[in-house]
């Protein structure tokens, strides 16, 4: 526990299908409090397959995971997802908003799933994220109805719901223009300023070098760190 977020030690991975490939090479390092840690590397070296599995929704690999102190081989799969609720906000390349639900239900949702708080509250929080971002005045919309930088942002505050340890991204500005980009990236800034961490796997060098700390993977091994 204390001050390490994510241990991963000799993290092995194959995929089978269809025909053994070994995908990660015993990947190793670790995750403090409050860092904003970027990964990069090739298309293709191993990045979302990593980060699927130290957000715990990939069970299927070698070695160990320590995630705020606790073993997750140990773990059956409702305590895995209790951990994903309670403790790590996802921010991915497609925003994967409800596009029936309003705004603020959609940042509400992994807020009402914890079920630690009331709706009432949950919904206070909900605001309260959405002012953050600058997008208050949006909570009553339906997601479809905003702009592709808007979804994110509201993405991103439903990833911060629950207070997460960890904000774990995959290229989430992979699918924005630049001027969204850069949006998306001064509000991680932002976030870690105010002792946030995050893991965030980005093709973008620019993004990376802004960064407290590069993690650069080269086919299924960390490369530098
Ligand atoms: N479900 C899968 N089955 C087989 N191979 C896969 C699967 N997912 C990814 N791969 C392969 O694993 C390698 C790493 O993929 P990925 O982690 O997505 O790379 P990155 O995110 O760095 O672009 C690639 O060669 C990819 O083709
Ligand atoms: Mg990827």
């Amino acid at each position: 526990m204390g001050n390490t977020i994510i241990e991963a030690s000799k993290i092995v991975k194959y995929f089978h299908d269809p025909v053994k490939v070994q995908v990660l090479k015993e990947v190793t390092f670790a995750v403090n409090k409050g860092e904003f840690v970027s990964v990069i590397g090739k298309s293709g070296c191993g990045k979302s397959t990593l980060l699927y599995i130290l957000s715990t929704m990939d069970t299927d690999y070698e070695g160990d995971l320590v995630f705020d102190g606790e073993l997750m081989r140990s773990k059956t799969h409702n305590q895995l997802a209790q951990v994903r609720n309670e403790k790590i906000g996802f921010v991915f390349q497609f925003h994967y908003l409800l596009p029936e639900f309003t705004v603020l239900k959609n940042v509400m949702l992994p807020g009402l799933k914890l079920a630690k708080l009331g709706p009432k509250e949950v919904e206070q929080n909900a605001m309260e994220k959405l002012q953050m971002l600058g997008i208050e005045d949006q909570a009553k919309k339906q997601a479809n109805q905003l702009s592709g930088g808007q979804k994110q942002r509201v993405a991103i505050a439903r990833a911060l719901i629950n207070n997460p340890l960890i904000i774990m991204g995959d290229e989430p500005t992979g699918n924005l223009d630049s001027k969204n980009g850069r949006l998306v990236f001064d509000i991680f800034k932002d976030l870690a300023a105010q002792g946030q961490s995050l893991l965030i796997v980005t093709h973008d060098q620019d993004f990376a070098e802004k960064t407290d700390r590069i993690i650069e993977m080269d086919d299924g091994r960390i490369i530098r760190m």
